[in-house]
């Protein structure tokens, strides 16, 4: 009787952290898949219309926006359950992050440091994870909120639904800097907590966490680098690159 209690709780935190990375890994592969979508602006205007009225039309944009904003709340619920809420815990943690400003770049722990708070990557990857998640939580939700009223009224554009004038406009207009914040909020949130996924439920014991490392830091540039070239060519600074792929399609 008296182990009841414990295992309850521990088969209730295994469930948390199923639902923390099944969503979190859910939202990371949505990304790559929103990437190459939104992306589609780089063929032009066309080719973004295109795809954007071929979601809608098949209904597949309306429950995708609604669905997507549960996931990112439910993920941001439980993955943020372990995140120091007292503030005794809060200073801890900003005396840990001084004493990663001031450890130099070096990963090794002092011997001479006898603190419990050894300076260490993952610690300061950690660290840098709960600060992009809490602003992607802001702009992110706006973000949804934005293109959830786009997607089902007509209160942008010529009616309900995404076109790429209107989305061109308002990016152009200024949502370039919050875009580009989310942007480079994301791809660190998302390639680190990739990574933590893999070290935590066991693929560290396959490639070491060095080449796990590597991996994440590729996705990082890879994905953000094509989130960039999407963000100048939607703020209209730069034509689309690859219009001459459509300019021989009948429209
Ligand atoms: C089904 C859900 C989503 C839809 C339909 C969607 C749609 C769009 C569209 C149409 C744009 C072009 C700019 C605009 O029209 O304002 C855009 C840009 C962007 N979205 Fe989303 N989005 C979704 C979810 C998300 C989520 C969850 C995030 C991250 C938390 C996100 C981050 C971004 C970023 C950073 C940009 C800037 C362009 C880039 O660099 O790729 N989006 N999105």
């Amino acid at each position: 009787m008296s182990t009841a209690r414990p295992l309850s709780n521990t088969r209730r935190q295994i469930f948390y952290e199923l639902i923390s990375g099944g969503t979190g890994l859910f939202l990371a592969v949505f990304m790559w898949g929103h990437v190459i979508l939104v992306g589609s602006i780089l063929t032009g205007e066309r080719g973004f219309d295109w795809l954007a009225t071929m979601l809608e039309d098949y209904y597949v944009a309306q429950p995708a926006i609604a669905a997507i904003f549960a996931i990112f709340i439910i993920h941001a619920i439980f993955a943020s359950r372990k995140v120091p809420a007292q503030l005794r815990e809060r200073r801890r943690m900003i005396g840990l992050a001084k004493g990663l400003k001031h450890s130099g770049s070096e990963n090794v722990p002092s011997r001479r440091d006898n603190s419990p708070f050894v300076p260490h990557l993952e610690s300061m990857l950690w660290i840098w994870q709960v600060r992009t998640g809490m602003v992607m939580l802001v702009i992110g939700s706006f973000h949804l909120i934005l293109l959830g009223t786009d997607i089902y009224t007509p209160l942008f554009g010529p009616g309900p639904g995404i076109d790429s004038a209107t989305s061109m406009s308002r990016v152009a207009a200024g949502l370039w800097v919050p875009y580009a914040i989310l942007l480079l909020c994301l791809e660190f949130h998302a390639s680190v907590g990739l990574y933590r996924l893999a070290v935590k439920w066991g693929a560290g014991k396959l490639p070491s966490r060095r080449v796990l490392h590597r991996i994440e830091q590729l996705l990082f540039w890879l994905v953000l680098g094509l989130g960039a070239l999407t963000l100048v060519v939607l703020a209209v600074l730069v034509p689309p690159p690859l219009e001459f792929l459509l300019s021989g399609v009948s429209p």
